[in-house]
């Protein structure tokens, strides 16, 4: 009696909630959906029944998820069942060949992701990526080249688990019947079909893509994968996008999905369709087109007003258009900073004034540097260089949002940093002391910005000005670069041979003054300097110490060979941080100031120690040492001892001596305070 009430509730309970699941999905449009679709961001139902997931404002996201979760298993550590989904997307990007960034179909444990823009397609956030329990599958149509997760290129396909860094990824296309593979550029505009099949029996997931309803017989991406680690027992399915410094909208036509079975077809034809092309919309054709009706009235007369207007208003020149980064008009920028009031001046940069506005549409906070330049300068290579530096996209550094050009004023629009710089919570009388975590935490952000801008884009981008007031805290006080690229931009059109050498005193490489060259191993140099900045709380040299504590880094040197190294660490901190950590970097920023080039570590291994995946040895060479050859040059010794302060030369590789040959005169021009320790001399 027991027994079969035991089997009678159990049957009662295991078969309502199975029965009642659904499981499948078909939406032709998403015109009378109801409330079976929930929408986050900015994502919206069009009246024709296009679901638009982002529209072209930039760093946006949108997510349109279905309502109710689906069951993915019959117990929690049980197999993922087998699924198929399909459906009908159109990317339409602001700048033809520029998208911004790109949209996923995801299956996630919840329908409001805490997740960021830009790369991070709405997906994830910075501080979740990889992390198993994030329990995210997604398959993402990306239009944007991101470095950062490894990218192939900027029209793929990829699988993502738990991160934006795709297990496997495949340039766009598909094959036509007769197995050729043709290429189909993602953000054409046009409406573009997806499959994806997942077979939970053969552990293998397949994606297919197609501009026609016909699906390929061949997929252009298979994975074998189980799933069932990553799927828990319910789970969301539905998609995200986001724009971020470009943007395009990305819609869905169509949708439709199935638990252990074949997703219901979709046929293009009976889907909304896509309004037709976009009006260009700059002010020149606008203003032609207007100037076209008025025509009739008074045509010289209009014309004539027409090249006034664009005659005073921002210079915008086809090229500018194509390029990257978002132009803001001046008023639109006029407005945001309150007309450049002072009030709003947040302080002086480099390169010119910097001011926090706020821009009027957006309600975004942004800082706005304006610089001058010389008209005169070659103006294509000045704004292509804006549009890579814009290109540039990294967590540890400070984004360029765009820009925009009056007359000889260039203005900058970047993010707002809510913190301000670092030197204002390191030196004299901070703002706060910062805590050990807090400073780890910003030197290990700098350390993989400046190795993204080394490594991670398509040609080597130097810093040239590393140093604790370019460096930006943001809200959660993490480190992150600015002004980079800019010294280059400055120097366009300039004549090369009475370039300056853009640097700091203190942060400048010895090799600088002479070679004129910034190099990656120049900005190593300087990092080393701001690592002992930031553990010492000191600047690198500092004028009021005691005379043997004037140079940071002899200082610092001195101490490690008494084995008194702690001595140094910023006594604000109370005693209070991890001394194999504190010893780590103290030890890895004497390395980065060696005075030879070649006996510095390169940023990736910069990282490699910060991230404790590689070991310092404790037989460091002194920073004014060069103990990495064999052989000796004569002439050197005149050199070494007017310019080694700390300690004497060791041996010389003939390679490290070609590279300082010639340093003699070059450091006879510097004043003599400068050459203390080699560390150069101001020359701003
Ligand atoms: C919305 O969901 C309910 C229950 O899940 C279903 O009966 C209804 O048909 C759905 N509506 C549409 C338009 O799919
Ligand atoms: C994009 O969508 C947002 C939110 O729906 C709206 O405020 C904005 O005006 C739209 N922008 C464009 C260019 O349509
Ligand atoms: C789930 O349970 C059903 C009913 O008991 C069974 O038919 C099916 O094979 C199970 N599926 C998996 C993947 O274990
Ligand atoms: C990042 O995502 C995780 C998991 O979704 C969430 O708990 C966390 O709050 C998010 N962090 C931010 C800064 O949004
Ligand atoms: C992963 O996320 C969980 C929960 O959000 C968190 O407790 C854990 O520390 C994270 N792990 C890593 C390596 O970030
Ligand atoms: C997918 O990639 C992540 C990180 O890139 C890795 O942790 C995970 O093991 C990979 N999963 C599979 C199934 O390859």
């Amino acid at each position: 009696m027991a027994k079969s009430l035991w089997i009678f509730s159990a049957l009662i309970f295991l078969a309502i909630p199975v029965s009642s699941q659904l499981n499948q999905l078909f939406f032709p449009g998403f015109k009378d959906v109801g409330t079976n679709i929930t929408l986050n961001g900015i994502a919206n139902i069009q009246k024709t029944g296009i679901l638009e997931l982002t529209n072209e404002t930039s760093r946006l996201m949108g997510h349109a998820f279905y309502a109710s979760p689906f069951q993915f298993k019959n117990s929690t550590d049980g197999k993922a069942f087998s699924f198929s989904t399909s459906f009908v997307f159109a990317i339409v990007p602001e700048y033809p060949k520029l998208g911004g960034h790109g949209m996923a179909f995801a299956i996630a444990p919840s329908k409001n992701l805490k997740a960021l823009p830009s790369q991070y397609l709405g997906l994830l956030n910075s501080s979740d990526m990889g992390n198993f329990s994030n329990h995210l599958f997604a398959v993402e149509f990306d239009t944007v080249q991101d470095f950062e997760f490894g990218d192939i290129n900027d029209n793929h396909v990829g699988v993502d688990i738990n991160s934006l860094a795709s297990n496997h990824s495949a340039t766009a296309a598909y094959f036509t019947d007769d197995s050729t593979k043709q290429d189909l550029n993602l953000k054409s505009g046009k409406a573009i079909q997806a499959w994806i099949d997942y077979d939970s029996v053969g552990n293998v997931l397949h994606v297919t893509i197609s501009p026609s309803s016909s699906k390929p017989r061949k997929p252009i991406l298979s994975f074998p994968i189980d799933l069932s680690p990553i799927l828990q027992k319910f789970m969301f399915v539905g998609f995200s996008a986001s724009t971020g410094l470009l943007a395009s909208s990305h819609h869905l036509l169509g949708w439709s999905f199935k638990i252990n079975g074949q997703a219901p077809a979709l046929v293009l034809s009976s889907l909304p369709s896509l309004p037709g092309p976009k009006k260009n919309h700059t002010a020149l054709t606008v203003g032609v087109s207007v100037a076209a009706v008025i025509l009739a009235l008074a045509a010289i007369a209009v014309a004539i007003y027409i090249f006034r207007k664009i005659k005073n208003a921002d210079i915008i020149e086809d090229w500018e258009l194509e390029l990257g980064p978002h132009r803001y008009s001046y008023e639109e920028l006029k407005k945001a900073t309150n007309g450049f009031k002072d009030k709003e001046l947040l302080g002086h940069g480099g390169f010119g004034r910097v001011y926090k506005g706020t821009i009027p549409n957006s309600k975004t906070e942004v800082a706005v540097k304006r610089i001058s330049h010389d008209s005169k300068q070659g103006l294509p290579e000045f704004i292509s260089e804006i549009a890579s530096i814009g290109r540039l996209r990294h967590r540890n550094l400070v984004q360029l949002l765009g820009w925009c050009r009056r007359g000889g004023d260039l203005l900058l629009v970047y993010d707002f940093m809510a913190n301000g710089s670092l030197d204002k919570f390191l030196f004299d009388e901070p703002k706060r002391v910062l805590s050990w975590e807090e400073r780890f935490n910003i030197i290990k952000g700098v350390a993989s910005g400046l190795l993204y801008l080394h490594e991670g884009y398509e040609q080597v981008v130097i810093h040239r000005d590393v140093k604790a007031s370019n460096v930006l805290l943001d809200g959660e006080l993490n480190g992150r670069l600015g002004d980079f690229g800019l010294a280059r931009l400055y120097e366009h059109g300039a004549n090369p041979s009475t370039t300056r050498v853009v640097g700091t005193l203190g942060y400048l490489a010895p090799e600088l003054p002479r070679t004129g060259k910034a190099t990656a191993g120049s900005d190593v140099f300087a990092f080393g300097a701001l690592l002992l900045e930031v553990v010492c709380g000191r600047r690198p040299i500092d004028p009021k110490a005691m005379p043997e504590e004037l140079v940071l880094v002899d200082w610092v040197w001195d101490r490690f060979i008494e084995g008194r190294l702690l001595d140094v660490v910023d006594r604000r901190m109370n005693g209070q941080f991890d001394e194999g950590e504190v010893v780590m970097v103290l030890k890895l920023g004497l390395m980065c100031s060696n005075n030879a080039a070649i006996a510095r570590p390169s940023m990736r291994h910069v990282v490699m120690y910060l991230e404790g995946e590689a070991e310092i040895l404790d037989d460091l060479g002194a920073p004014g040492e060069y103990n990495g050859g064999k052989g000796h040059v004569e002439g050197f010794e005149n050199f070494v001892h007017s310019f080694a302060s700390s300690s004497s030369y060791g041996k010389m590789s003939s390679d490290a001596f070609t590279r300082n040959r010639g340093m003699e005169n070059s450091f006879a021009s510097l004043s003599s305070s400068s050459l203390l320790n080699g560390r150069g001399g101001e020359t701003r």
